[in-house]
């Protein structure tokens, strides 16, 4: 049982936080999806200290997308706290401290996964956040820096023991960026050694990989991240998954393409024109992917930065689909 101030949920799917992917606009469309509790990309605690106008934005929440857990991160215990008061103010329903992060500009100075270098530090870190707050803290982590330091169940200890009250564990090490198999066997042995709910990441790309991280691991929550890109329908297919044991909704290429729209379509709901469109060119790939004839659709999409015309060349591409799909069958 996921249980976290007011939030108490059986088996509930997470929307990971992402940099630059888990916008308001994508944590609604996942939300509609079927994710459980959704969190923004995390925050840099200095940022938020100096008043940074960007730093800021990335605090934003919606009612629509409640639950919601902002992250923070930072390698100083007081911007951490001083942050973490900040975050508080938006009124979310969980503030998240990331210790996961592996890039080198974010572990190597001592914040993300760099906390797990020093897990002393790290417990006296989310002890003065904990302690300055009075929403749910919980922690994201990984399972050890790399692996001959392990030190996971140490670390979960030490977090129950200030208050954080959920852990969420990609379950590979800051080695391993986010390659090689997830160790999804440290779930159980964590679940052993605390009482606060554990929530397994890493490596839950489809509906049939959630089920088996379910079965090996008997974790409390699923968190997804890649596997939730360009396919939002993920938490549907999990939801089915567990209730029946298997998927039979199939997301065909007109449901692929008018979500692909309905996220673009969010983006402006909170972004102005080019600054919603361009970025949102990172996924016409993954959203189009194995379609026929994507490529050329895709060059002369990079091409547009008005909603428009967008719409009219993947609405008359949906066309040429069906079309085509029909000559297929006869
Ligand atoms: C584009 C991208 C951005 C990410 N940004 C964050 C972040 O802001 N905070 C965080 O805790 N993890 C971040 N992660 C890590 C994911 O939350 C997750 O732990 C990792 O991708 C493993 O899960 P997966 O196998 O389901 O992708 C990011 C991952 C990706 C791919």
């Amino acid at each position: 049982m996921f249980k976290v101030g007011k939030i108490e949920l059986q088996n509930p799917l997470l929307l990971a936080p992402m940099e630059d992917v888990t916008s308001i606009a994508f944590r609604k469309l996942c939300k509609e999806m079927g994710a459980d509790i959704v969190y923004t990309e995390f925050v840099n605690s200095d940022g938020l200290i100096r008043d940074n106008k960007k730093t800021h934005d990335k605090l934003k929440i919606t009612n629509e997308e409640r639950p919601v857990g902002i992250q923070i991160y930072g390698g100083s215990i007081d911007p951490m706290r001083e942050a973490a008061i900040i975050a508080e103010r938006e009124n979310p329903e969980i503030i998240d401290i990331n210790a996961g992060c592996w890039v080198k500009k974010v572990a190597n100075r001592g914040a993300g996964a760099g906390l797990l270098k020093d897990p002393p530090y790290m417990q006296k870190m989310v002890k003065e956040v904990v302690d300055a707050v009075k929403l749910p803290v919980t922690v994201k982590t990984r399972i050890g820096w790399d692996d001959d330091s392990i030190q996971i169940l140490e670390v979960a200890k030490r977090l129950e023991d200030v208050g954080v009250q959920a852990l969420t564990i990609h379950c590979r090490t800051r080695n391993q960026g986010h390659n090689g198999e997830p160790a999804w066997h440290w779930i159980p042995k964590i679940k052993e050694v605390v009482k606060i709910p554990v929530v397994v990441n890493g490596g839950i790309m489809t509906a049939e990989d959630a089920l088996r991280a379910k079965e090996v691991t008997n974790a409390d929550g699923f968190m997804i991240a890649r596997g939730a890109i360009n396919h939002p329908w993920i938490f549907k297919e999990i939801k089915e998954i567990f209730e029946k044991g298997f998927v039979s909704s199939f997301v065909d290429v007109e449901e692929r393409i008018e979500t692909a729209l309905r996220h673009l379509r969010y983006e402006l709901e909170y972004k102005e024109g080019k600054r919603a469109i361009i970025p949102f060119r990172k996924y016409y790939s993954g959203y189009l992917k194995g379609l026929y004839g994507a490529s050329k659709i895709k060059q002369q999409i990079m091409q547009l930065d008005e909603y428009k015309p967008i719409e009219e060349l993947l609405q008359n591409y949906k066309e040429q689909l069906k079309q085509h799909q029909e000559i297929e069958e006869d």
